[in-house]
């Protein structure tokens, strides 16, 4: 018999979400190519085969009865690397105070950028590297990272270099995203922190990040100020993020049309012609549930509406101190009881749509030979019980790149 290092068996389901390594849509999002019975033999980190009831000679061998086996979460949009807290936050949302007022009264994004001008690169690298380890035990094995709280040259620099480092030394797979333009920072001209990003950040992103995001929303960055920094981004060889039409339909979702952006993220307020535009661009719909969850908000982005329009949509967490999980279940349970996302749907789009949106289709976010063993395995007989039993850690054993953790 031929031999393996690894062999899991007997899954009750596995989804295997094979498929073209690019977005799915509408009907595509449904399909799980699920296998009964199911088997994923692993060799040098690498997926080499998957099947009913596979028969290797394995180093280890995990029995899966009763079990259901998918790839590893992606999740496509964090602010992971961040210092401080901001618990206190609560109770001024409990009072009614809106998000961007918190922001505009000094707090918000700007207490956390205080924080993390304040940490040294050791304290962000260990807080940061808690939060991927938390992340990792919920079964997220890839995500992004984006900065944005330093918001001056020097702390951007110091977060991507954070970033940098736990690339190297964490088993999570992180990619940067630059964020020098998550808001203006206080005392300067939007103007002329504008050509700050442009001038000064942007060159020294080199090596360091793989996209460009700019919070484009009323008071913070208009379109036209965020059509120039990611026009910038791309002379730079970084590609575009939007985080779009969160709070009030500015346009977004169209500019990332127009700039050809990756993803387009929280699309609360959208209009349906910039959806039409994200859709005939195949820009990803990055959907952040946990957002308007941790705001108290009535509404969620328009899923179901994203999804009829062609839009692929990926699930993310947002982790930040706003809204701070490292947890992508919780994210699928949104995506379902709050945003009516079929189970199905929602796991797509916690995978492998994931996963295009951060440009990692090719290695990850499916169950494929030739991929990454990025696998879990879940307390859960089939996949409709991920939404249905929600608010606990379902996943019982997380393997990346083979290795069991
Ligand atoms: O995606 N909206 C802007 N950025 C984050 C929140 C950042 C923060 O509040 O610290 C978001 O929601
Ligand atoms: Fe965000």
């Amino acid at each position: 018999m031929e031999s393996v290092d690894l062999l899991i068996t007997h899954a009750n389901e596995l989804l295997t979400l094979k498929g073209p390594k690019k977005p799915r849509i509408l009907e595509q999002m449904k399909k799980l190519s699920i296998i009964i019975d199911g088997s994923v033999a692993v060799r040098n980190g690498l997926i080499v085969d998957v099947g009913r009831n596979l028969r290797y000679d394995a180093e280890t061998i995990i029995d899966a009865t009763g079990k259901l086996v998918m790839p590893g979460f992606v999740d496509p949009h964090t602010h992971v690397v961040f210092a401080g807290s901001r618990e206190f936050e609560l109770g001024l949302k409990l009072a009614g105070v809106p998000y961007m007022e918190i922001l505009k009264r000094g707090g918000g994004i700007f207490h956390t950028v205080e924080a993390t001008r304040k940490a040294s690169p050791a304290q962000l690298l260990q807080q940061s590297k808690r939060r991927l380890d938390t992340m990792l035990s919920y079964g997220t094995t890839s995500c992004e990272a984006k900065t944005g709280y330093g918001l001056d040259v020097g702390t951007e620099l110091k977060l991507l270099k954070v970033q940098k480092k736990l690339q190297k030394t964490h088993p999570m797979d992180l990619v940067s995203t630059f964020l020098g333009a998550h808001a203006v920072p206080k005392h300067q001209q939007a103007a002329e922190y504008i050509r700050t990003v442009i001038a000064e950040m942007l060159p020294k992103t080199k090596g360091l990040a793989r996209f460009c995001d700019v919070f484009c929303e009323k008071g913070v960055f208009t379109v036209p100020q965020a059509r120039k920094i990611l026009e910038a981004a791309k002379q730079y060889g970084l590609v575009p993020k939007i985080h779009a039409d969160e709070i009030v339909h500015t346009g977004g979702a169209s500019l990332a049309a127009e700039v050809g952006a990756i993803s387009a993220d929280h699309l609360l307020q959208s209009s349906e012609a910039g959806l039409q535009a994200m859709a005939q661009k195949n820009v990803i719909g990055v959907l952040l549930p946990g957002t308007p969850f941790c705001l108290m908000m009535q509404q969620y982005a328009p899923a179901r509406k994203i999804i009829d329009c062609g839009v692929p949509v990926a699930l993310a967490t947002d982790l930040n101190p706003n809204c701070w999980t490292e947890n992508m279940q919780l994210m699928i349970q949104l995506a379902c009881l709050k945003m009516q996302m079929t189970p199905a749907e929602a796991i797509t789009a916690a995978t492998v749509n994931a996963a295009c949106a951060i440009g990692m289709q090719n290695t990850v976010g499916s169950l494929e030979i030739g991929k990454q063993a990025d696998v879990l395995i879940l307390d859960c007989p089939n996949h409709q019980f991920l939404p249905y039993h929600f608010g606990v850690n379902l996943v019982e054993t997380v393997i990346k790149k083979g290795h069991v953790l």
